[in-house]
């Protein structure tokens, strides 16, 4: 937990709105892996020490091709913007990844936290935001932002001040039970209530290689909103049949984002989750994935104790055990996701990925 003292380092404003507390930390981690320890670091324009707590705290600056970006450090608004002027010092956009399924329980929240775990792990600067309010990203990290969604899309506040950095390369954008209030708040918007989250992001992806939307259950106008922001979608599916039908409404979505907002979301994968090779109807399930999906089928995800405990312990399936099965599985989705970005570096192999920008899977009726 940040002292009193380390607080008066943050923005001043902040430090007064919190009454010199940052409850950055609310669930303490369980685990002592060197992931969780918040480190100390010297600010880069004046040499204090102090613990990153606020996106903007952190900026990671461009080296040579196939190097990690280095990361500088700044303990106050003033020492960044003395040292990198007002504008973000990165040029590349982000690439925008919503999780998402209507149907409830198909392994949304651990796909988004894993598969932005594993690129942060990968060296990639990445941003994880929640957009669903049962807030299961923070409490599976362990981390709850003084601030969160809501305040972003409601009060316009700054995302790189919202977003809380909590391992290595990995920020956070949390959500709870307000965003419900959100929800309401954009539908009584007369327009553009679909692009808020946009418009409120303005160049904060620029900051990162990866943002990774973990969306609700739902049809709701912030998964629209999700949806309008991201360029791709990761779909993932349980193994049983009820999920057919599910990724068939998310089809129908996506064909409604495109035909309303004129915002195409190319399909980035299916990933087939809870498999469990025994079980018939699963094997057949995944059967069927791959009639209606074919390449974009990933490799699915095995149903795994070792996953279902990693959010009690506050940690990605990474650090609570990076030699499981479950751990495994996800590397496979974040090498897939990575592989894009290879063939897109190749002028040749973009041409035929953009034909799957308006991918058509085989009939699901
Ligand atoms: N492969 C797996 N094996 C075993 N348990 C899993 C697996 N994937 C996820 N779980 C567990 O299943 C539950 C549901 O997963 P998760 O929360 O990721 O689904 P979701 O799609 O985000 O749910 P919701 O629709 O409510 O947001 C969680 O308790 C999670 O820990
Ligand atoms: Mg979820």
């Amino acid at each position: 937990m940040v002292t009193a003292a380390e607080v008066a380092k943050l923005s001043p404003t902040l430090a007064r709105a919190t009454g010199g507390f940052v409850g950055v930390q609310k669930f303490a981690p369980t685990g002592a892996g060197p992931c969780n320890r918040r480190m100390y670091e010297a600010c880069t324009t004046c040499g204090e020490r102090f613990i990153p707590q606020y996106a903007y705290q952190v900026a990671s600056l461009p080296t040579t091709a196939g190097e990690a970006p280095r990361r500088q450090y700044f303990c106050q608004l003033t020492c960044r913007r003395a040292a990198l002027g007002e504008v973000s010092h990165a040029v590349r956009r982000a690439r925008r990844i919503a999780i998402l399924n209507q149907k409830g329980g198909t392994g949304k929240t651990t796909t988004a936290i894993n598969l932005a775990a594993g690129l942060a792990e990968r060296g990639l600067e990445t941003l994880l935001i929640d957009t669903d309010a049962q807030g299961n990203v923070g409490a599976s990290l362990g981390v709850k932002g003084e601030r969160s969604l809501y305040h972003v899309i409601v009060d316009g506040a700054d995302p790189a001040e919202v977003a809380v950095p909590i391992r290595g390369r990995l920020d956070v954008i949390t959500a709870d039970a307000t965003l419900a209030a959100a929800e309401v708040w954009l539908a009584r918007r007369d327009q553009d209530r679909d692009r808020v989250l946009s418009q409120r992001m303005g160049l904060a992806h620029r900051r990162y290689q990866y943002v990774i939307l973990d969306c609700a259950p739902s049809l709701s106008l912030l998964n629209q909103n999700a949806l309008t922001y991201a360029d791709e979608v990761l779909i993932p599916v349980s193994c049983d049949y009820l999920s057919l039908v599910g990724v068939k409404q998310v089809l129908k979505t996506l064909k409604d984002i495109e035909r309303h907002l004129g915002h195409s979301v190319r399909i980035a994968g299916v990933l087939p989750t809870f498999f469990d090779s025994r079980i018939r109807l699963a094997r057949e399930a995944l059967e069927t994935l791959r009639g209606h999906f074919r390449d974009k089928l990933m490799d699915p995800i095995r149903r795994s104790t070792r996953l279902a405990e990693a959010p009690s312990h506050r940690q990605s399936i990474f650090e609570y055990d990076g030699e499981s099965p479950g751990a495994d599985d996800y590397r496979r989705v974040v090498e897939r996701v990575l592989e894009r970005e290879s063939v897109t570096a190749a002028p040749t192999a973009r041409r035929s990925d953009s034909s799957s920008t308006h991918f058509e899977p085989a009939s699901l009726e």
